[in-house]
């Protein structure tokens, strides 16, 4: 494979077209004799609404665009594959994470979250990190982003989360000063953002290189074996070359000279053979373990501590082969956390739950339709075979004479509930209707100490840093006061050092205590 052909690979190449050389054609095939001058009525008339032609060629351009993604809108992408290399035969039925003889072609795209599809790779933001595994059981996307825990524990806050980070509508600017003011407003009014705000402030949030960035699946998902029995699992990729960051002052200059530079940078590796690698890794929890934690295996803003659990290296992905043509396949693409194949299922954790409901629900409009599974860089290599029909760019000729289940018309319905089959796990839930979670769900900051605990006296500066050149942009006092009573619930060295740098009263006392460290560097800054 390396090097070599995959089944994706030989699959697009029946859409692949290079109209060089030939002779220029309208889409009806029709050989083109003039492509510069438009039909008119003598040298000085008016053009002709006859030219079908200038018509042709003005309307397909007119229509080129498509919405940008909601978030994630600009990002980067790459075909490679997957080996499994520690089966997980006694926890899944999943045949990619099981059988060490295949390979499973992958399409991953790596993306920021905040700006537009035009906007700059350099800024401090979340990564994106969607891949698309192509397996002989269907798709599976595991849509993750390069930090393991989220802003929010429900998705139905998503929509107010993304309109406090996207500009404001008045002025669309972005990361202006009143940018700043919507988003760490929301920070401290939720204060459930605060474990991810300590990783948005770190270096993490600036990634030297798309190849040296980490991946997490971010939710608790669920893998069944052979027995139907469930088993707890996290979702890790550990970039080969080591995860590595930009400093904050590069970022500025590179932003400025080179706003492609992480696009430019997995472009080029790729084209020079340097393929980016990345092990994926697992954390297993078996089902009885759920309760053993002192938080919910459900919230998304909490991780399980390595030391509890640790990563079990099981394969690796190698991105070696760029896209053909960036608007067909790394903007058509469409990952959707709800594809998984047998072996894998959901948890129910709030934000996991909405996002199985959003994803679908987007690409109806961005790709315009039902069919966008048709689309070359969506379509699984497993076959496909329903009764779907029609709707918007249909692009298959299906000849059944019946499209309905069960039919005894077209010679061979397709079965249903046969072998390798996706089974639903038959989760046992019982509950009355209400709008709560467990109580641990209020526990917004004790793993947000325990990252910053788990930082170096340079890398608590950069935080630090980080703090002080964002949140001392929003121009509310009372925005910045709230942020730091947040902080000193985190740390209070923290909260003091960010509150120097942002004219804002350092707070009196400790709300927790440092577990017994402190930063010697920090507590220098402070006194
Ligand atoms: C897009 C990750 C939470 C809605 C994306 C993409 C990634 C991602 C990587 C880009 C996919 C691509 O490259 O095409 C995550 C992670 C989340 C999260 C890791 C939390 C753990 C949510 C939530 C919602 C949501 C809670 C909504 C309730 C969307 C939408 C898109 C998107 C609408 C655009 C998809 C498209 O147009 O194709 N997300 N997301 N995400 N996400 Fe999320």
């Amino acid at each position: 494979v390396d090097g070599g052909r995959d089944e994706k690979q030989e699959q697009l190449d029946r859409w692949r077209v290079s109209p060089e050389g030939a002779g220029l054609t309208t889409d009806q095939g029709i050989p083109v004799d003039d492509t510069d001058n438009s039909l008119s009525v003598g040298e000085r008339g008016p053009s002709l609404l006859e030219d079908f032609h200038l018509r042709e060629k003005i309307t397909h351009f007119d229509h080129e665009r498509i919405p940008e993604r909601v978030v994630h809108a600009r990002g980067s992408g790459a075909y490679g594959h997957f080996r499994v290399t520690d089966p997980l035969t006694d926890y899944t039925t999943a045949e990619f994470l099981c059988d060490t003889s295949l390979t499973t072609p992958v399409f991953v795209r790596f993306s920021t979250v905040a700006g537009s599809r035009g906007s700059a790779d350099t800024v401090r933001d979340v990564r994106g990190f969607a891949t698309k595994f192509y397996t002989r059981q269907g798709n599976f996307d595991l849509v993750g982003n390069n930090m393991p825990v989220f802003f929010i524990q429900d998705g139905i806050k998503f929509p107010d989360f993304v309109h406090a980070v996207k500009p404001e509508p008045a002025s669309e600017i972005p990361q202006a000063q009143s940018a700043h003011d919507t988003l760490w407003d929301f920070v401290q009014l939720q204060p459930e953002t605060m474990h991810m705000m300590m990783w948005l402030m770190s270096d993490r949030a600036i990634p030297r290189s798309y190849a040296m960035m980490q991946g997490f699946g971010v939710h608790t998902f669920r893998l069944v074996n052979a027995e139907g029995r469930p088993t707890f699992v996290k979702f890790h990729w550990k970039p080969v070359l080591g995860t590595h960051s930009l400093a904050w002052d590069e970022t500025q200059k590179i932003g400025g000279k080179d706003p492609d530079f992480n696009r430019r940078d997995l472009w080029d590796r790729i084209e020079a053979g340097a393929f980016p690698e990345f092990e994926l890794g697992v954390q297993l929890v078996p089902a009885e373990d759920e309760h053993k934690f002192g938080f919910d295996l459900l919230d998304p803003t909490k991780i399980i501590p390595e030391e509890e659990v640790p990563v079990r290296p099981v394969g690796r992905m190698t991105l070696n082969r760029n896209p053909d043509n960036f608007f067909a396949e790394t903007e058509q693409v469409a990952f959707h956390i709800g594809n998984v194949v047998p072996g894998i299922d959901f948890t129910n954790d709030p934000l996991l739950q909405a996002r199985l409901f959003s994803y679908l629900d987007t690409q109806l409009i961005r790709l315009g339709g039902p069919n966008f599974p048709q689309i070359p860089v969506n379509r699984p290599v497993a076959p496909v075979r329903n009764h779907h029909r029609d709707g918007y760019h249909q692009m298959e000729i299906n000849g059944a004479r019946s499209a309905y289940h069960k039919n005894s018309l077209s010679g061979g319905c397709p079965a249903v509930g046969g072998e390798g089959s996706f089974t639903h796990y038959q989760e046992r839930v019982d509950g009355a209707k209400i709008r709560k979670r467990s109580d641990s769900f209020q526990d917004h900051y004790s793993q947000a100490t325990l990252f910053w605990n788990s930082m170096a006296d340079w890398e608590k500066e950069h935080i630090v840093g980080a703090f002080r050149f964002e949140l001392g942009k929003c121009e509310q006092k009372q925005i910045r006061e709230g942020v730091v009573a947040h902080l000193n619930h985190v740390d209070h060295d923290l909260a003091v050092a960010v509150a120097k740098g942002i004219g804002v009263d350092p707070p009196g006392e400790a709300v927790i205590a440092n577990h017994g460290r402190s930063s010697p560097a920090l507590s220098q800054a402070n006194a």
